[in-house]
């Protein structure tokens, strides 16, 4: 939530406003409730900040142009104190003389308490946001060096916080300051780069650094300094990004969802890469973890929120058959508040595909603290989620831009998938057999997925057909139950629609009661030789509402003619195993969300009130 950009250069290099604005439009996907920057040069702090997305700040800058300065910064909002408006629009000055300017991610929690005592020593605020109050105190701190007052600063604050400072007398440095909240370092020649994640600078440096918690970083042109809050010299951990700047953009779509969607054969490919050896077998060094402690693992908690967590679900199904290792699944805003039982034998897998998730991150910290191991299955090196965890398994989905998360999606159930397997694999035993010829099945899903999204022509129509409807629900068994409520969440968030994924085997103790004549229903069908005659099981659960008048829109794999007579369309998938066919039933759904958003005339790819990477809990 809310993307922050800084950047130094030299004289005559680029413009500090061309590289902040196009760092700004790759953040913008974290927060568009506002925009604004700030520009360093000769004695002066030049800020502008417009409500609203992105474009309406080009706008004001291109009625108003700026000065050409080497230095900068600028962000994109998220809003959580004070509502999106000009005021409220990052960034704040600070000082009576207003030579301090200011950009902010997250929530100082002890906000209150501080703007009351400003107030009190007569300082005069003009917006309603926590991070004024935090412009003014830097500013009172500063005594010529911006760093120590930023160091001096941050150790007056509570809460999660990234913070940007720039200071007319502290020209060509940008300082900023990360707690519990994204900041990267991008490391260039003769400039350098901070922002909320490493899209801020892909198209100027692949050289990149993660800051540790609670670290300072000051850049210059020349360099960068890192320094803990405690004042000691601090350590940055340098990385090289491994997509680059054409993996950002729409490569030709009209939107990133889309392109996402089309993505999702290469993301599972890219995550099966390299993870076995010449005889097929799994190997997963980067666990880093010895095979004896992996063997030691007694039970699995998944945490993670959203679509993540919709990918825990499936990945249980996996895990628990070839692993035989119990696996819960938890919100990670519910795990953290309980007593969850656990010891050092217990592995906690958290999710996320910022790798910054809040809640997540809380949770898994509340995991270490009860002595379990844990391991992130996580999208975006860099990340807090991953640094915090013993392990990381990463997914190699690419950035994912899109606000809805599609190909992120694939790519943890197949990151979790791999984990089941290896863990059947050290194990040994029948269930070892199976998962050698689940990876090999494994391994043809990009090929499949490929090919469902070779003609998406009747999902478009049939969204077409639909963008007056009020209500949809979707019904899946096993790992289609899911899947179920993936496809709900979808429609959600990009169609604005009312919609609820259920069990199937649920409908007839309460839900059957909402379906009246008329109610569109997607039914996520196993395939038809699905263990414990699940596939049966489904048939009748259509029969059910198709006589009390549903619209059925049944996902079948191809060949399966069973759903035919029961069916008002059916969508084919290709033929897969029961577990794996949440990777191929999920992309229809994923379709027609996109189509019927698109249909409605909304933003696909930044839905209202929504972020990407949601930084506060
Ligand atoms: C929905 C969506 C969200 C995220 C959730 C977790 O389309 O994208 O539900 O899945 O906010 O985010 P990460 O995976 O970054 O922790």
């Amino acid at each position: 939530m809310c993307g922050i950009v800084g950047y130094v250069g030299r004289d005559k290099g680029q413009r500090a406003l061309d590289v902040v604005m196009e760092g700004l439009a790759r953040l913008e996907y974290r927060g568009y409730d506002s925009a604004g920057v700030a520009l360093v040069g000769g004695d002066r702090v030049e800020t502008a900040k417009k409500a609203g997305k992105l474009v309406n700040l080009q706008e004001e800058l291109a009625a108003h142009p700026m000065p050409e300065t080497t230095t900068g910064i600028g962000h994109t909002r998220w809003a959580t104190h004070g509502g999106p408006t000009d005021e409220n629009a990052h960034p704040h000055r600070g000082g009576e003389d207003g030579k301090l300017a200011l950009i902010h991610n997250g929530i100082i929690e002890n906000f209150h308490s501080l703007r009351g005592e400003l107030e009190a020593d007569g300082v005069q605020f003009t917006s309603e946001t926590d991070t004024e109050v935090v412009a003014h105190l830097l500013a009172r701190n500063y005594a010529g060096d911006l760093t120590e007052a930023m160091r001096t600063t941050v150790n007056s604050l509570e809460g999660a916080f990234t913070l940007l400072a720039v200071h007319a007398d502290s020209p060509g440095t940008v300082v900023g300051a990360r707690r519990n909240s994204p900041l990267v370092i991008g490391l260039g020649e003769g400039e350098n780069f901070l922002g909320s994640d490493v899209a801020a600078f892909i198209s100027h440096t692949k050289q990149a650094m993660e800051m540790g918690q609670d670290q300072i970083a000051t850049i210059t042109a020349e360099g960068v300094e890192v320094l803990n809050f405690d004042g000691t010299p601090g350590e940055g951990t340098p990385f090289e990004v491994t997509w680059d700047a054409a993996a950002a953009e729409k490569g030709g779509y009209d939107t990133f969802m889309e392109k996402e969607i089309h993505d999702q054969g290469q993301a599972v490919r890219d995550t099966l890469l390299g993870r076995t050896d010449a005889d097929g077998r799994l190997t997963l060094d980067e666990l880093k973890t010895s095979e004896e402690s992996m063997r030691q693992i007694n039970k699995i908690i998944i945490i993670a929120c959203g679509t993540s967590a919709y990918a825990g679900m499936v990945a249980k199904y996996g895990i628990e058959h070839w692993a035989r290792v119990p696996v819960e699944v938890d919100l990670a805003h519910e795990f953290r508040y309980r007593d969850p039982v656990l010891d050092p034998r217990t592995l906690v897998v958290s999710i996320s595909q910022s790798g910054e998730t809040m809640d997540t991150l809380m949770a898994v910290r509340h995991a270490r603290e009860l002595g379990a191991n844990t391991l992130s299955i996580c999208n975006s090196h860099g990340s807090t989620i991953p640094r915090e965890s013993d392990a990381v398994l990463y997914t190699h989905a690419g950035p994912e831009i899109a606000v809805a998360s599609t190909k992120a999606f694939v790519a943890q159930i197949t990151a979790c998938y791999v984990l089941g397997l290896y863990l059947a694999q050290l194990k040994g035993g029948t269930y070892a057999d199976e998962a050698e010829n689940v990876l090999a099945d494994l391994h043809e899903i990009p090929g499949k997925i490929d090919s469902l999204l070779e003609d998406t022509a009747r999902i478009e129509e049939i969204a077409g057909f639909m963008s007056d409807t009020r209500s949809v629900l979707f019904l899946g068994r096993n790992v289609g139950f899911p899947i179920a409520m993936e496809g709900a969440l979808k429609l959600k968030e990009l169609a604005y629609i009312h919609a609820e994924g259920f069990a199937a085997g649920e409908l007839k103790h309460g839900p059957i009661a909402l379906i009246e004549p008329g109610q569109p229903v997607f039914i996520v069908v196993p395939p038809t030789d699905a263990p414990h005659g699940l596939h049966g099981k489904v048939v009748s659960n259509i029969q059910e509402i198709r006589a009390r008048g549903a619209r059925t829109l049944v996902i079948a794999e191809e060949g399966d003619e069973q759903v035919v007579p029961f069916a008002d369309e059916v969508i084919r998938v290709p033929r897969s195993t029961t577990l794996l066919q949440p990777l191929l039933a999920v992309i229809p759904l994923q379709l027609f969300a996109l189509f019927l958003s698109t249909a409605k005339g909304l933003d696909v790819d930044q839905p209202r009130n929504l972020a990407k990477s949601v930084t506060v809990e």
